[in-house]
């Protein structure tokens, strides 16, 4: 029996022309879910992106939703105001949130969907706990941080336990995301582990011609999930 998910495609725009974003965005619209915006404070992981204002300036002009993944040491205090800011949803890092069941209640509450991060060294069993709280799981496929960086295949155990633990929990409507090393290579193999929803830096913007790659990206993972 075929999953019953469909690919959604988050190209991130951290390898963008961070010149003209509004153009590079452009690009990608038509064909794509969200946009994923990597906000980096160089504490919680060892580069810096856009200051809130900036961000805030990038979900205003933005031509699509936008998903903000924070990649800030703390994020009690910026994830709701990143939900203020006209994010869809905002996702955080498990490990660095202080209260996770406050930053949750906390982005809901100011209108948008919620994401949880985890880092590859994160085990699935510390937060099966949150899976009926959250409206998407990103399990990372790199360390946080950069963008170009290989796919971590060992962690397709952990895409495959969190895939088994929604079905189970009637949680199909939760996304199941991966990020970071997305490419024509590997998108079959995250899909066939369970993901549903993925994140493409590299591939999208080094490719000549970015909406074909997010297309391309959607019939290969679709045609994982749709697998009988
Ligand atoms: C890495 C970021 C990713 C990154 C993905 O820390 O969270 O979103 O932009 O880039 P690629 O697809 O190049 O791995
Ligand atoms: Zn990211």
């Amino acid at each position: 029996m075929s999953s019953g998910l469909s690919a959604h495609i988050n190209p991130s725009i951290l390898n963008a022309d961070f010149n003209n974003l509004e153009n590079e965005i452009k690009k990608i619209a038509a064909v794509s879910d969200l946009l994923h915006l990597d906000i980096m404070d160089n504490k919680f992981v060892p580069n810096q992106t856009f200051t809130f204002e900036r961000a805030s300036e990038i979900i205003a002009s933005s031509s699509i939703g936008v998903d903000a993944h924070l990649m800030i040491e703390n994020p009690d205090e910026l994830a709701p105001k990143y939900a203020q800011a006209g994010c869809i949803s905002v996702t955080f890092h498990f490990e660095a949130a202080t209260s996770v069941p406050d930053v949750i209640a906390n982005i809901r509450s100011n209108g948008a969907k919620v994401g949880m991060a985890i880092k590859p060294k994160t085990s699935f069993a510390e937060i099966e706990k949150y899976l009926n709280q959250i409206d998407m799981l990103l399990i990372m496929t790199v360390e946080p941080g950069f963008g170009g960086q290989s796919f971590m295949a060992d962690q397709m155990d952990k895409v495959s336990a969190a895939r088994q633990a929604l079905t189970k929990k009637g949680l199909n409507q939760t996304l199941l995301q991966v990020d970071g090393g997305i490419s024509e290579e590997t998108i079959a193999v995250a899909a066939k582990a369970g993901a549903d929803c993925f994140v493409a830096g590299s591939a999208v913007y080094r490719s000549d011609d970015p909406a074909q790659m997010v297309k391309r990206l959607r019939s290969l993972a679709n045609l994982e999930l749709t697998k009988d």
